[in-house]
């Protein structure tokens, strides 16, 4: 294994991973090259001098394993393999190579938390409680009354709890019924999924964003949950309780180690983790020693309120909680969640781009981001999603999040020469890459502009952050290293505004703004910023 990295070394920010943009590429809604409605890994391939040239350095692929789709692809049946709908395993070998030749990096969705029911593995377990995989899944007795062994909730609605009428036990599940728990208590388990992690590892992939991280060990006595005195009717009935049995155990941490270790054994990988904890967790798993996630996902952009304070603390918070080596990350959007552009409208998500990418820390963004993609409507007969599907009455399904990329003003916007296998936005002169991409003023142009003035400029990748003002409609910040200084002014309103702060004189020139008023200009002292206005000005 290889010798690890000091500390202070690894949070120079001048890693790739640290310095670079990560870009999220939801496979089924990206781009289809062979008539299926469905994307696949060739029709990444054929875009990545799109997004060479858009300026993100690494991609990262949601599954494309066999999978029996219940849960679109994370319900993975062969960890080891591609799906048919998704192309060969040639195919992504071919990705891969293309995307390295042209500098670019990328990492594989890991989902260790669960496998799907029809995976070997659960096959065999399932078969007998005497089989000798029986126990790399969780498994309990039915209590006195034949009810679950604890309270524990399914994250797509119900019991977390499964009946097995073969073998007359319970089989835990954090989501599908199909998706059954791996026991990662189990030795054999953590050995099998690290050699499977090994294999793409092997093929040269550059990393992972593991699944679910903080699900993955739960409480060993299978203790109740205790109830959640805020949950609210609209919630998901998984918020009724407060996990603290079923998730985020102290012994979670060991695990993460294990699968830093293997990637570190190999050069330059990266190890992030999705995990949707409050900032003191969610740092705890960076690990002890900087021996855990390198990203632990930062989602608080999409969480928190469109607020200037709440924001401004939130990033102060989280720049206070990181360990001493610690790199920060911040999140703008994935398959999941919401798109910035629905919650914000257009010209908002452009002041939200500005923040995204004037932050310290790694950037990563959902592919239709960059140019203002908005959630689809999806009417109630064509809900896909097994979250919509399960709690109905709740408006949770997330396929408004995943309709396919708009490419150009052709049939099915370029996606596809078939039937999509999600409804599309409406078709619009504007809404498509080709006609944002000859458009100076598109939000496409600002994107491009934004990563390459961020590429650019060592302050901005890896300048410190200092925050200078918020107010009820701005932030501002400075990212600073020796040489450069830069202020970044924001209003998160559609309201003019004026940024003089009292005890912060300044003077210099804007390098970018949002509207056309201040292009070029030099600033001192006060500025009146328009509605939807940011600024990024070089402090002389
Ligand atoms: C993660 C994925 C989500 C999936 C779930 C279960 O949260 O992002 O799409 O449904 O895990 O694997």
């Amino acid at each position: 294994m290889q010798a690890k990295t000091p500390k202070s070394e690894r949070a120079s920010g001048d890693l790739w991973w640290q310095k670079g943009i990560i870009y999220e590429v939801y496979i089924r809604s990206f781009n289809d090259t062979n008539g299926d409605g469905i994307g696949d890994l060739k029709g990444i391939t054929a875009k990545l001098d799109y997004l060479k040239d858009l300026g993100i350095d690494c991609i990262w692929v949601t599954p494309f394993y066999e999978s029996p789709m219940k849960d679109f692809g994370y319900d993975i049946s062969d960890f080891k393999s591609v799906d048919k709908m998704f192309g060969t395993m040639r195919d992504f070998e071919e990705l891969l190579r293309q995307t390295h030749q042209r500098g670019m990096k990328l990492i594989v969705d890991q989902v260790p938390n669960h496998t799907s029911d029809q995976h070997a593995w659960f096959k065999e377990a399932r078969s007998s409680r005497n089989n000798p995989k029986r126990d790399w899944y969780i498994w309990a007795d039915a209590d006195a009354a034949g009810n679950p062994p604890n309270n524990w909730l399914a994250m797509f609605g119900g019991s977390g709890w499964e009946w097995d009428e073969q073998t007359e036990q319970f089989y835990y599940h954090a989501f599908l019924p199909e998706q059954p728990d791996l026991n990662w208590r189990n030795p054999e388990v953590q050995k099998a999924v690290l050699e499977e992690m090994r294999f793409w590892l092997e093929k040269g992939v550059d990393g992972f964003r593991v699944d679910v991280m903080w699900h993955l060990i739960k409480d060993e006595y299978f203790r109740d949950n205790p109830d959640n005195p805020d949950y609210k009717e609209e919630q998901p009935t998984y918020n009724q309780l407060q996990p603290v049995y079923s998730t985020d155990q102290p012994e979670v941490h060991d695990i993460i180690e294990k699968m830093r270790n293997l990637t570190d054994s190999y050069p330059d990988r990266v190890l992030i983790g999705e995990i949707y904890l409050p900032i003191h967790q969610l740092v705890s798993y960076y690990g002890p020693d900087n021996q855990g996630a390198q990203l632990p996902f930062n989602f608080q952009l999409l969480t928190l309120p469109w607020e200037p304070k709440k924001i401004a603390i939130a990033i102060d918070q989280y720049e206070g909680a990181l360990p001493n080596a610690g790199w920060p990350n911040w999140v703008m959007g994935n398959h999941d969640q919401s798109r910035m552009a629905s919650k914000l409208g257009e010209a908002q998500a452009r002041v939200a781009a500005m923040l995204l990418l004037t932050l310290r820390g790694t950037p990563t963004l959902y592919y239709g981001d960059e140019i203002g993609l908005q959630d689809v409507k999806i009417p109630k007969d064509e809900v896909q999603d097994p979250q919509g599907k399960l709690m109905p009455d709740k408006d949770l399904s997330r396929d408004p999040y995943r309709s396919p990329m708009p490419w150009n003003n052709s049939e099915n916007a370029g996606f596809s020469t078939g039937k999509p296998w999600l409804r599309m936005v409406e078709k619009t002169e504007k809404l498509n890459v080709e006609a944002q991409l000859q458009n100076p003023d598109s939000m496409l142009s600002l994107y491009k502009k934004l990563i390459a003035l961020r590429r650019q400029e060592p302050a901005l990748y890896k300048g410190l952050y200092r925050p200078v003002f918020s107010d009820n409609q701005l932030i501002a910040y400075l990212r600073k290293t020796e040489e450069k200084n830069f202020l970044v002014v924001l209003n998160l309103t559609d309201k003019t505004c004026y940024f003089k702060p009292d005890r912060f004189k300044f003077k210099g020139k804007v390098m970018l703004s949002l509207l056309p008023d201040h292009e070029t200009e030099t600033v001192e002292n006060e500025i009146k910023l328009k509605g939807n206005e940011g600024l990024i000005i070089e402090i002389e």
